[in-house]
């Protein structure tokens, strides 16, 4: 909640304090759902990048998703319309026009607050310093233009939950990228080399233990709730994506396992610490987080990533965020 805004709508006493980044579309939004409804999380500010939609659809879809779950109090901030060096080029064709499966969803016309995702992501480090958890959920951009801003960020964030990059290297924008890491490779650069206390949860978590069937996504919809509704109908499109081009069965939630995640450690089951580096340049192969899981570098590790989830575990989360 922003700062003297009055009670937030959920949350307990002593809740830790989130700040999400995100390039509000499909997956996002239930990953917004997950946040929160959860009475454990206080969701400081909503960060918006360019990434599956441009910036300003983005910030209707999450002053929406915030309104649906009554938590008008979270501020929503738009950040950076363009990535830092590469053209913006979106997800729309994964996730609809409007970025919600294009259902006629009413996603316009909201307010989102006054000033820059990176200003706020910045002035709400100091207010929290040492506690703050950031979950970023798109493009890194907005995260790469903050450590630009003020090298000093890693010291005042308590970890950074990245959706990103594919630890098995199969990727889903290229044969080896994942589309958060592929949108702005040289902003992943950015973070990579700064020192940030950086967890990942990979496109290949998603692809093993997040996948909706269409019996997943029918028990998840039959809560009858209007976010239950909501985070099923609005993967109207990505459902189509999935059965032609990732061949899955059903739909995949990269942003809600990662959210669970960030919430909820123990639905990872195994982690590994490695070196990442991104490659930037090739056409071939950019945005490819190479993780050196054979130690060939000899580099440091300068990240945790997730190599296994209890997929129980964050259907329960689910279950339980669109209940409340
Ligand atoms: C990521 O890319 C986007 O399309 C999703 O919202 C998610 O953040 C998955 O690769
Ligand atoms: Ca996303």
């Amino acid at each position: 909640m922003s700062e003297g805004s009055g009670a937030p709508h959920n949350v307990a006493a002593v809740a830790r304090p989130f700040f999400i980044d995100t390039d509000t579309a499909s997956d996002d939004a239930v990953a917004l759902v997950i946040a929160l409804q959860h009475p454990d999380i206080d969701v400081t500010g909503i960060g918006v990048v360019a990434g599956n939609v441009p910036l300003d659809i983005g910030v209707q879809n999450a002053l929406y998703v915030a309104e649906l779950c009554g938590a008008t109090d979270v501020p929503v901030y738009a950040g950076e319309a363009e990535p830092l060096v590469v053209p913006l080029e979106t997800g729309q064709y994964v996730h609809g026009q409007d970025g919600m499966g294009d259902i006629g969803l009413p996603l316009t016309g909201r307010t989102p607050a006054a000033g820059h995702a990176v200003d706020a992501l910045l002035e709400i480090s100091h207010r929290h310093p040492g506690e703050l958890e950031l979950v970023t959920l798109g493009p890194l951009t907005n995260i790469a233009r903050a450590l630009e801003r003020d090298p000093s960020l890693p010291e005042r964030l308590a970890r950074v939950v990245v959706m990103g990059a594919v630890a098995d290297h199969i990727g889903n924008q290229n044969p080896v990228a994942e589309f958060n890491m592929w949108v702005d490779p040289h902003a992943v650069d950015v973070v990579l080399r700064s020192g940030l206390p950086l967890e990942f949860v990979g496109w290949d978590i998603s692809r093993t233990y997040a996948v909706m069937t269409p019996d997943d996504a029918a028990r998840l919809r039959a809560i009858g709730t209007p976010t239950a509704h909501m985070c099923v109908d609005i993967q109207r499109v990505l459902s189509e994506f999935c059965a032609t081009q990732t061949k899955l069965e059903g739909f995949d939630l990269p942003d809600p396992i990662a959210m669970a995640y960030a919430i909820d450690p123990a639905v990872a089951t195994s982690t590994r610490r490695l070196h990442c580096a991104v490659e930037t340049d090739s056409t071939l192969t950019r945005g490819m987080v190479v993780m050196d899981l054979l130690g060939f570098t000899g580099h440091e590790p300068n990240a945790l990533v997730v190599t296994s989830a209890d997929r129980s575990r964050f259907l329960a989360m689910l279950h339980a965020a669109v209940s409340a």
